[in-house]
C-alpha cells in the first residue's frame, strides 16, 4: 500500500505542532446549548418566530421606504462615544464609536445589483422599492434611513503577525440595527461611503472591482452554507477613485462604488484587542458583556466563568468556520485579527479566491509572497488569531481562567480536524466510520495535488458519476476526473473507494450521488468569472453580475445558463494569468 506522509493530511492543516485532545470539561457540565450561539443556529426559528409566521400576512413586505426604520440607540446607549467631533483622522481613546456621516458619491448613481433574498427575507422590503430613486440614495449614503445615526467603529488588530495599533472603519459607516419580522437584529453598514476618523491615509472609497467581488462572494458564500456577512445592494457612481492596483506605480482612475452589507454584529477580535492594548479594561468588560448578552444568550452574565465559556465558543466556531472554508476551497486572503468576526462568520472580502487546481499553497493575494495567508495556512492563522483573542481577554480573566483558556486553545486543532474530517467524508459520500477514511481522503487530495486537478469539479464529478462508471473509469465529459485519472495510483484509490462505498449498508448509489451533490457545489465564484463580470460592470453593463448572482444562489443545482456560460467547464486560458490585488 502507498504510504502517505502525515504532511499530506496537513495539506489540510498546515500545522505539525498541535497537541491532541484536551477536554472542555467545565463546558460539558452546562446545558446542551453551551456551544451554540445565534450565528450558528440561524435557521432554527425561535418560538417567537414561529408565532409571527403564523400571523404572517402575504403582503407583509414594506412598500414604503420611509417606513423602514433602523436604530443606533442600543449601541449608543451601551457605550461611550468619541468626545471629539469632526471628520478628521485622529487617534481615538475610551470609546468604541465616533459619530460620522457618509460622504455621498458623485452621480449619476446606478443600482448594479440587489439581493432579493436579503431585501425580502432580512429587510422585509418589497423588491419594488429597489426601483425607486430614494432607494438608490439610501443605499449609497446620500440619504439616511429614519432612525439612523451613522457611526464609525474604532478597532485595532494584528496584521501579518504584528500589532498594527488603531485601525477602525476607514471607509465604512454603521447605519443602524434593523429588527426584522422574524425577530432577528441585523446591523447595516455601508462600505465605500467616505472618510472617517479612522481612514488613515485612505480616501474612504471602494472601487467597482472590489465591490462587485464583495457583493457576489458574500452572497455566494451564504448559499454555499458558509456563515458570512450578507450584501443587500451594490451601487456604482461616476466618482473618480485613483488606485495603484498592484502597488507598482501604475496608477489608474477607477470609479467609486458602495455596498450595503449586513451581519448580526460587526465586532471583531480587533475590537477587543484595542481596548486591552490601551488599558481600557472597563470598556473591554462592557463590550464582552454586550456580546454575551446579545449574541451568546445561553451564557449567563452572572456566571463567573462567562468569559471563558465565551472564549471556548469562539474557538470552536472559528475552527468550524475555517474547516468550512477549506471544504469549498475558499481562501480569505487577509486573515488578520481585525478581519475575524467574534461571531465566527466570514467578513471583509478583499483579495479572497476560490482554489482551482488543488494546491495547499494556493495564495489569492498576488502580493503575499510569503504565503502567510495561503489556503493551507488558514487553520494555523486561525490559531494565531485566537491566541491574540486570548491575550485581549487576559485583563478580565483570573490566573486559573487563563490556564483554562489555554487548554481550550490547545483543543482547537482537534476541533478543526474533527470538522474537516466530517466535511470531507460528506464530500465523498461516506457514511459511518472506517479507520481508513482519513487515509482515503488524504490519498485523494495528494493525487489531486500531483495532477493539479480542479478542487471543485473533482468532488462534483465524483458526485455525478455512477458507481458503474467509476468502476469502468468511464469519464466521458468529466474533465476534472479525467485529469485525476492520469495519476499512477488512481486505480488503487478507486478500488479502495468503491470497496468502502459497497460496504455502506442501506445506501444506494443514487442516494450517495444525491448526498454528495448537496455538499459539492458545481459553481463557485472563480476569479475569471468575477473578472469577466467586473469588466462589463465597469462599462455599466451589469448583466453578468446579475447572472452570476443568480447562478451562485443555487450552487448545487445544474443550471442551463451556467453551463452555456462555461461556469462548470475547464477555466479559459486567459484566466491563468489573472492576479488579484489587494488594493480595493
Ligand atoms: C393583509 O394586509 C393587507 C394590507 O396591509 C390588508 O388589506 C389585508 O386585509 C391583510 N390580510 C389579512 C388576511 O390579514
Ligand atoms: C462546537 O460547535 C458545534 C456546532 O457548531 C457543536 O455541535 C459542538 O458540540 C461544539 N463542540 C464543542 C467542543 O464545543
Ligand atoms: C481586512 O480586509 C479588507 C478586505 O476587505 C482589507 O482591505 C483590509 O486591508 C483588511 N484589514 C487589514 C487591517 O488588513
Ligand atoms: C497581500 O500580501 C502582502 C504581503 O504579505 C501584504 O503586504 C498586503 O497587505 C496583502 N494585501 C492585503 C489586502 O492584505
Ligand atoms: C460512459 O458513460 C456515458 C454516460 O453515462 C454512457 O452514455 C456511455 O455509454 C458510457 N460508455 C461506456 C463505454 O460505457
Ligand atoms: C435503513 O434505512 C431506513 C429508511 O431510510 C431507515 O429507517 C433505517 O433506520 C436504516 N437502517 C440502518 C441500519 O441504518
Amino acid at each position: 500500500m502507498w504510504i502517505i506522509d502525515r504532511a499530506f493530511v496537513f495539506a489540510l492543516v498546515a500545522a505539525s505542532s498541535f497537541t491532541p485532545v484536551y477536554v472542555l470539561d467545565f463546558c460539558q457540565n452546562t446545558d446542551a446549548d453551551c456551544h451554540r450561539h445565534d450565528a450558528a443556529s440561524n435557521n432554527q426559528p425561535s418560538p417567537q418566530t414561529v408565532k409571527s409566521r403564523w400571523n404572517r400576512n402575504v403582503s407583509h413586505l414594506l412598500h414604503d421606504l420611509d417606513q423602514f426604520k433602523v436604530s443606533c440607540r442600543k449601541l449608543i446607549e451601551s457605550f461611550p462615544l468619541d468626545e471629539v467631533d469632526g471628520n478628521f483622522v485622529r487617534t481615538v481613546k475610551n470609546c468604541l464609536f465616533s459619530k460620522c456621516i457618509p460622504t455621498p458619491l458623485k452621480g449619476p448613481l446606478r443600482l448594479a445589483a440587489v439581493s432579493k433574498d436579503v431585501i425580502e427575507e432580512i429587510l422585509d422590503l418589497d423588491m419594488a422599492v429597489t426601483q425607486s430613486e430614494d432607494f438608490l440614495r439610501y443605499v449609497s449614503g446620500d440619504r439616511l434611513f429614519p432612525g439612523s445615526e451613522p457611526l464609525a467603529h474604532r478597532y485595532g488588530g494584528h496584521q501579518f503577525g504584528y500589532w498594527a495599533g488603531q485601525l477602525g472603519d476607514g471607509r465604512a459607516h454603521f447605519l443602524g440595527q434593523y429588527s426584522n419580522r422574524k425577530g432577528e437584529i441585523w446591523e447595516l453598514q455601508l462600505k465605500g461611503s467616505g472618510k472617517t476618523p479612522y481612514s488613515r491615509s485612505g480616501d474612504g472609497r471602494a472601487v467597482i472591482r472590489s465591490s462587485v467581488r464583495e457583493f457576489l462572494c458574500s452572497e455566494a458564500m451564504h448559499f454555499l452554507g458558509v456563515p458570512t456577512s450578507r450584501a443587500a445592494s451594490l451601487t456604482v457612481s461616476d466618482e473618480p477613485v485613483v488606485r495603484d492596483q498592484f502597488y507598482n506605480g501604475n496608477v489608474k482612475t477607477e470609479r467609486g462604488a458602495v455596498v450595503l452589507r449586513l451581519t448580526k454584529s460587526w465586532f471583531r477580535i480587533g475590537s477587543l484587542e484595542i481596548l486591552a492594548q490601551s488599558g481600557e479594561t472597563d470598556l473591554l468588560r462592557k463590550l464582552l458583556n454586550f456580546m454575551i448578552d446579545q449574541h451568546f444568550s445561553y451564557i449567563s452574565l452572572s456566571d463567573p466563568e462567562k468569559y471563558v465559556v465565551f472564549y471556548s465558543t469562539v474557538v470552536n466556531e472559528t475552527a468550524h468556520l475555517i474547516a468550512q472554508w477549506m471544504s469549498v476551497g475558499f481562501a480569505h486572503g487577509v486573515c488578520n485579527t481585525d478581519n475575524f468576526s467574534l461571531l465566527s462568520i466570514t467578513i471583509d472580502y478583499g483579495p479572497f479566491g476560490f482554489m482551482e487546481s488543488y494546491d495547499p499553497n494556493f495564495v489569492p493575494n498576488a502580493s503575499d509572497d510569503e504565503g502567510r495567508y495561503s489556503i493551507g495556512a488558514q487553520a494555523q492563522v486561525g490559531l494565531f488569531n485566537l491566541e491574540k483573542l486570548l491575550a485581549a481577554l487576559r485583563p478580565v480573566l483570573t490566573q486559573i481562567q487563563q490556564k483554562r483558556a489555554q487548554i481550550i486553545l490547545k483543543g482547537y486543532a482537534d476541533l478543526y480536524q474533527m470538522r474537516i474530517h466530517q466535511l470531507f467524508k460528506a464530500k465523498l459520500g461516506l457514511l459511518g466510520e472506517d479507520e481508513n477514511d482519513r487515509y482515503l481522503i488524504a490519498f485523494l487530495l495528494k493525487m489531486m495535488e500531483d495532477t493539479q486537478s480542479d478542487f471543485t469539479m473533482t468532488f462534483r464529478q465524483l458526485s455525478e458519476v455512477s458507481a458503474e462508471q467509476l468502476l469502468n473509469m468511464n469519464f466521458t465529459q468529466m474533465w476534472a476526473l479525467d485529469d485525476l485519472l492520469s495519476h499512477l495510483l488512481f486505480s488503487d484509490w478507486l478500488n479502495m473507494y468503491l470497496l468502502r462505498l459497497s460496504r455502506q449498508q442501506n445506501d444506494t448509489d443514487l442516494d450517495r450521488q444525491q448526498r454528495m451533490k448537496n455538499v459539492n457545489p458545481r459553481y463557485v465564484l472563480r476569479n475569471w468569472m468575477a473578472e469577466s463580470a467586473i469588466r462589463k460592470a465597469e462599462m455599466n453593463d451589469f448583466s453578468e453580475v446579475e447572472l452570476l448572482h443568480q447562478i451562485l444562489s443555487s450552487p448545487f443545482v445544474t443550471q442551463e445558463t451556467a453551463e452555456e456560460a462555461g461556469y462548470a467547464a475547464r477555466p479559459p486560458r486567459w484566466a491563468e494569468r489573472l492576479k488579484v490585488s489587494c488594493s480595493s
